[in-house]
């Protein structure tokens, strides 16, 4: 269910000198030990100034990355706590353990208004395992429950799924409200019509959400790398482009089910091409016309025209995966056309997480401004788009 129904809100929740548990995702980007990227922190803070202004006592909780058993270097939440530092300009305490003494005396230490930020969840196997003995620990640092990390409702983990179970006073903060009251728009009534982008390397990574949308888009605009396995199954040679070999077959039987359908499939009428990923600069040619030895790496002109208009008459976009390798000045007009074209759309816009929405950041802060919700999920914005009943949304239910 895509809905906040039974879900209750941080508002309803009692918090003022408890102890208040809320699972962010500070999963974030990093490089050398720097965050690069810091909108899981700053979208967290609303529901984090909320309990904070009605006097609870903040614990927060992440996982960082996806650490090895054993494995810890690089992956500490330390870089967190510290932005969260800033951005909040008050200490954040952080035991070097999410459970267990160190985590309780900081825990029980702390008075109303005060936060502290454990170490990493994963740090414990127990936490991907959903096991309900490490949630029993972490349920002993928490009066009441509050999920708020969007990024991580679909995943049944401890922190996001057993430990709710075993806590009566449960809800949702902020962002996770926004992210399903958007997205649950797009799966239970989008406005018509509704046009889905995708985009991003592998068809394969896309089967489930293309099945679903199928039943409710209009049309579904393709292009990135996946595009040219679409392309390919229509018979086209897109000579040294990325394609999935062992996946043609299944991008035919989409091809036959949209059109059974009656939803219309865009696929790129042209590309930007180059012998190799690393060239200075790329050339716009037909897709029927790709000379030997160069590949697709990004939609051409003719290609962003016709998706452009198909956004500019729509009423309700779904967009997740750039249109071509953005990272690359030369192979990134596609992705930040595609992203203009959503500012500059009327209809309700919405960019599923992860490179999509590192690609509007980058296209730049007034396109950003101009589309209407850009998650903080990947996996999970898709699963959610699916009409998938998420387990972390789920254990939310009264
Ligand atoms: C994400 O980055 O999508 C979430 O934080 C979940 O991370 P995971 O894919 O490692 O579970």
């Amino acid at each position: 269910m895509t809905t906040l129904a039974g879900i209750k809100k941080v508002t309803e929740l009692d918090v003022e000198n408890k102890r208040v548990f809320v699972r962010v995702d500070f999963n974030v980007p990093l490089d050398g030990g720097k965050i690069t990227d810091d909108a899981r922190i700053v979208e967290a803070l609303p529901t984090i100034k909320h309990v904070l202004d009605r006097g609870g006592r903040l614990v927060l909780a992440s996982h960082l990355g996806r650490p090895k058993p054993g494995k810890t270097e690089g992956l500490s939440l330390e870089p967190c706590g510290a932005r969260l530092a800033e951005l909040l300009g008050v200490e954040v305490h952080l035991p070097d353990d999410c459970v267990g003494d160190s985590a309780k005396k900081v825990v029980f230490d702390l008075r109303a208004g005060q936060v502290c930020l454990l170490e990493n969840l994963r740090f414990h196997p127990e936490e991907e395992k959903d096991d309900e003995t490490f949630a029993a620990q972490l349920a002993e640092l928490c009066d009441v429950y509050v999920d708020d990390a969007f990024g991580c409702v679909h995943r049944a983990h401890a922190s996001v799924h057993a430990l709710p179970k075993l806590v009566a006073d449960k809800a949702c903060g902020f962002l996770l409200e926004k992210e399903i009251d958007a997205l649950g728009k797009l799966v239970t009534a989008p406005d018509k019509p509704f046009v889905a982008i995708l985009g991003g390397a592998k068809v394969s990574d896309k089967i489930a959400v293309i099945e679903s949308l199928l039943e409710r888009v209009d049309a579904l605009v393709i292009g990135g790398a996946m595009a040219n396995t679409f392309l390919a199954a229509k018979h086209l040679d897109v000579k040294a482009s990325k394609v999935e070999g062992d996946k043609l077959a299944l991008a035919r039987t989409i091809l036959e089910k949209a059109d059974a359908k009656k939803v219309a499939i865009l696929l790129p009428v042209d590309v930007v091409v180059a012998q190799s990923i690393e060239a200075k600069e790329g050339r716009a040619v037909d897709v029927g016309a790709i000379p030997d030895g160069h590949m697709a790496l990004d939609i051409g002109p003719k290609s962003l025209e016709l998706f452009a208009a198909r956004i500019a008459g729509a009423k309700s976009v779904f967009w997740n995966g750039p249109m071509g390798l953005f990272e690359r000045e030369p192979f990134s007009a596609g992705t930040f056309g595609v992203a203009k074209a959503l500012a500059g759309a009327s209809a309700f816009t919405v960019v599923g997480g992860g490179d999509s929405a590192a690609a509007v950041k980058q296209a730049g802060g007034e396109i950003a401004k101009k589309i209407n919700h850009i998650s903080t999920g990947g996996g999970a914005s898709l699963e959610l788009i699916e009409g998938k009943k998420l387990p972390g949304i789920e254990v939310l239910r009264a």
